[in-house]
């Protein structure tokens, strides 16, 4: 059973900014790409850096480790087609951001 808990409040989050936040102990970034809301893992999956000091540039996230970026969108990297970086569910509900694990 899916279980749904409170993040934030979409206005937490400037559009086209993320900002980091830890959910029962799990980092996740979210993402405000041109109002849409994106949730993905705060650690890389090349060498496992944390992602949330790299820019956010449209809908990648650059790794401050190598450098390689990041879709949040979709989870692919441009950079090496074997890397997904992982997304988290996200629902919307008003103004409200909650995650489903
Ligand atoms: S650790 Fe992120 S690109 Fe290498």
């Amino acid at each position: 059973m899916s279980e749904k808990t409170f993040i934030c409040v979409t206005s937490d989050i400037p559009l086209n900014d993320y900002k980091l936040f830890s959910v029962d102990v799990i980092d996740i970034i979210i993402c405000n790409i041109k109002g849409q809301f994106y949730g993905v893992s705060n650690f890389c999956p090349h060498k496992g850096v944390v992602l949330s000091r790299g820019p956010l540039q449209g809908k990648y996230l650059t790794c401050s480790g190598h450098g390689y970026r990041f879709d949040v969108t979709s989870g692919e990297c441009p950079d090496d087609k074997d890397l997904e970086l992982p997304r988290f569910n996200l629902i919307r509900e008003g103004d409200a951001l909650y995650v489903s694990f």
